[in-house]
């Protein structure tokens, strides 16, 4: 069966300040972009048959200029201005190519370091069960703050999950769950396993990788580009 993945990097990366490289999914970690690490571990994953990257309508040039030939196969698409926006294009694009795939993946691009394990796990749920994510146990005890910055409750760690991506479904099943999702003006979802979950959508958690990570802050591009260049000497 077909699978088919969308990278979404169409996000201004504002956590991260400002940079000439322009957002965090163009700065260069260990001798190349975020974007080419990602790109990279999804085009070497045998399962992988279509590859689509959602960009912002700005970054034509900075994405060609990341990726370079490597950019040969793999579509692009320009996104919106949220994350939600930015998945759904990538879906609709997908739903005019012939024939459609059966199984999506959806990943932040911002996660340079997806292995193929993980990517294997969430493929082999997500066409069991429809829906798939990776997920790791929080390891931190969780509070919920009050407005001043007081404790108003510990949440019990039990059974709490971080999700992280690619996070895998049934082609025609999220596509449906985010038309769905956009009809009704839902824009608040912060990934697309709310988005199935609300739809009435089977997710499975499968386990991550713990170095599976959302690059975010400066910070984190710092420590990822130290790395991986302590990984090549
Ligand atoms: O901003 P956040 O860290 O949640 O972004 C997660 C991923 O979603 C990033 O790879 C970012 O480029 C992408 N994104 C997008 N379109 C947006 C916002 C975020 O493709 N409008």
């Amino acid at each position: 069966d077909s699978v088919a993945a969308i990278l979404v990097a169409a996000g201004r990366g504002e956590r991260a300040g400002r940079s000439i490289e322009g957002p965090k999914q163009y700065r260069s970690i260990g001798g190349r972009a975020v974007l080419a690490h990602t790109l990279a571990a999804f085009r070497s994953h045998p399962r992988i048959d279509d590859i689509v990257i959602v960009i912002h309508a700005d970054d034509t040039e900075l994405c060609e200029r990341a990726l370079g030939p490597n950019i040969a196969g793999a579509f692009l698409v320009t996104g919106g201005a949220e994350r939600q926006i930015s998945v759904r294009c990538g879906l609709e694009f997908l739903a005019t190519a012939r024939p459609t795939p059966r199984i999506v993946l959806i990943h932040d691009a911002v996660r340079p370091f997806i292995d193929h394990e993980t990517i294997d796990r969430v493929i082999v749920a997500a066409e069991d069960f429809g829906g798939a994510i990776p997920a790791m146990p929080i390891a931190d005890t969780i509070k919920r703050a009050s407005s001043d910055a007081t404790i108003a409750e510990t949440v019990p760690r039990r059974g709490l999950f971080g999700a992280q991506t690619p996070q895998g479904f049934h082609f025609e099943g999220i596509r449906d769950a985010h038309e769905k999702a956009a009809r009704s003006g839902r824009s608040d979802f912060t990934d697309d396993a709310s988005i199935a979950e609300w739809a009435g959508t089977t997710v499975m958690l499968v386990e991550g990788a713990v170095g599976n990570v959302k690059l975010t802050t400066r910070q984190d591009i710092a420590a990822a580009d130290r790395t991986l260049k302590e990984r090549q000497a």
